[in-house]
């Protein structure tokens, strides 16, 4: 049987035989990973309007403690301490954990190697570097700590949806409190359910619940778990993005509605 030889020529970067617009894709990546991330930094390291009433930024959530001149009402534990800087905000302390989750994302991975790396730049689309050291090497074998970030993650999870029942409870003027609806609820508690899909559709836990074992017939709850994470799983992406907006526009409202620019709308 006769083989077609196949020749491996050098190819310039960017160049391809693709027809259609591959770049956009990346480019969308670029500049929603760079808006994000321009924001998301001036927002921590503001270290002030994130909280407002009941509501509490999720970009500053769980609070360890307030700013010098801020009594939230949500933080853990009283008082910044004196030894820290005055820039010092309390979301420097907690960000890490789910900035490190999405950056070791295997679907954050893939979008951002190709946006900010060009490596590939798309599919079948030549890049600028000849090796290839993949992820088995230093430094990208250190994407494999993802699974740690996910128990991290789920531990967040739970404490953002604590916050969105918080939400529900407004000050009533006597010094208690009562329940209530306003737009700030239903976008706190849109941010639980938009991370929610996101974090549980995550491949990591898939491989968990059930992924680990050869079989999963005669292990009914095992088989239920897998089956609801790879139904989540298969929308990754989409999950992905929405629950990067949506915990950016949360962040957004909660500041508006502490600056005075918006007032909030009591639903209930
Ligand atoms: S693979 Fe995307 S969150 Fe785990």
């Amino acid at each position: 049987m006769n083989h077609p030889e196949l020749t491996l020529t050098d190819r310039r970067f960017g160049q391809t035989r693709r027809r259609d617009v591959w770049w956009v894709q990346p480019l969308a990546v670029f500049l929603g990973l760079s808006i994000f991330g321009l924001y998301a930094t001036w927002a921590v390291f503001q270290g002030d309007h994130y909280h407002h009433e009941s509501y509490l930024s999720p970009f500053y959530s769980p609070l360890l403690f307030d700013t010098h001149d801020h009594n939230s009402g949500h933080s853990w534990f009283a008082g910044k301490p004196d030894w820290l800087p005055l820039w010092f905000s309390p979301a420097i302390l907690i960000l890490w954990a789910p900035l490190g989750f999405r950056f070791t994302c295997y679907y954050y991975r893939g979008a951002y190697y190709k946006a900010f790396w060009a490596d590939p730049p798309s599919c079948t689309v030549s890049e600028p570097r000849k090796g290839y050291r993949g992820e088995g090497s230093f430094p990208l074998i250190m994407q494999n700590v993802h699974r740690y970030f996910l128990y991290l993650a789920l531990v967040f999870l739970v404490i953002l949806a604590y916050d969105a029942w918080t939400a529900l409870w407004f000050e009533n003027g006597d010094g208690g409190k009562s329940f209530g609806i306003g737009i700030g609820t239903l976008i706190l508690t849109g941010n639980v359910i938009f991370l929610g899909g996101y974090t549980l559709g995550c491949h990591s836990l898939r491989h968990l619940v059930g992924g680990i074992r050869d079989r999963l017939s005669g292990a009914p709850i095992r088989r239920t778990a897998y089956n609801c994470v790879s139904c989540l799983n298969r929308r990754h992406m989409l999950w992905a993005w929405m629950s990067l907006c949506w915990v950016g526009l949360s962040d957004v409202y909660v500041r508006l509605c502490s600056m005075g620019i918006l007032s909030d709308w009591r639903i209930l």
